[in-house]
């Protein structure tokens, strides 16, 4: 759990705020908030926004008060969609190293490695070129899915008129079809501007590559990078 000050024990809701979670959630539980308080002890995340304090469990996030520890209310996490605008270009290098595919059982990588100039090149001066296209995944202000698209000379380059993908989704946001949604918008913005076909390089291991193959794309390469993966590159029309 992340380390914020709710004390869980101190929880408590309003009737009204009752009758919403349930209602939201669909719950079918008696106590409603001996479940919150089990979601708040075991959140993936907890983050802090203004007056309230958002805790995030199996695809379901919490508002909660946070100078009284009242629960307000409950909702399917459901993000909205949208265009990257150039504030959001900061994020990019965070969602750059949550890109990166760590294998189970493996050390992340420390964070410095977005510096390695063949890596850094997926989001160096992002926004000054043709093929600079983003799209955001935002639940309560906060940003936690990026997918973006590039053309440069890159692991996935295949011709000057393909852009690249790169996506990442926060770690406590993975699996609950974000992703899926993200990359849709994606295309729809790409197809938008003029594109028909659109590439990425994959680790061979990363469960990713079901991801993509189920999105529409297709391995048309398979080789090592600089560093000796086994990468496939991938491939989607767009029309
Ligand atoms: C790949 C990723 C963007 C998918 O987003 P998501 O919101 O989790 O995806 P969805 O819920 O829409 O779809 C789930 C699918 O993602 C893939 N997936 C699941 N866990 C994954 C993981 N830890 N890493 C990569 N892909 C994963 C699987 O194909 C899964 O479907 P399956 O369980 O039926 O096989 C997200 O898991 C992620 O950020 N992974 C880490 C970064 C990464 O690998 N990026 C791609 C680099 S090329």
């Amino acid at each position: 759990m992340s380390n914020i000050n709710i004390k869980p024990e101190k929880l408590h809701t309003t009737d009204l705020g009752e009758v919403r979670i349930r209602r939201n959630l669909n719950l079918q539980i008696d106590n409603v908030v001996l479940w919150c308080k089990e979601v708040v002890k075991e959140a993936d995340m907890i983050m802090r926004q203004g007056k309230n304090w958002y805790a995030y469990r199996n695809g379901v996030v919490l508002t909660i008060n946070a100078q009284s520890h009242t629960i307000i209310t409950a909702h399917p996490v459901n993000p909205e969609l949208r265009l990257m605008r150039s504030e959001d270009y900061q994020c990019l290098s965070g969602f750059l190293y949550h890109a990166i595919f760590v294998p189970e059982g493996v050390e992340p990588p420390p964070r410095s490695i977005i510096n390695d100039p063949a890596i850094y090149v997926y989001i160096k001066d992002f926004g000054s070129k043709p093929g600079d296209i983003g799209v955001v995944a935002e639940q309560n202000d906060q940003i936690i899915g990026a997918a973006w698209t590039r053309i440069i000379p890159s692991y996935g380059h295949i011709d000057d008129e393909t852009p690249e993908l790169a996506i990442s989704i926060l770690p406590a946001f993975r699996e609950y079809g974000i992703g899926t949604k993200l990359m849709k918008k994606l295309f729809t913005v790409l197809r938008t501007n003029g594109y028909s076909r659109t590439s990425l390089s994959v680790q061979k291991d990363n469960p990713a590559v079901r991801f993509y193959e189920r999105l529409g794309y297709r391995v048309t390469e398979e080789k090592s990078d600089h560093v000796g993966n086994v990468d496939f590159i991938m491939l989607k029309e767009l029309i």
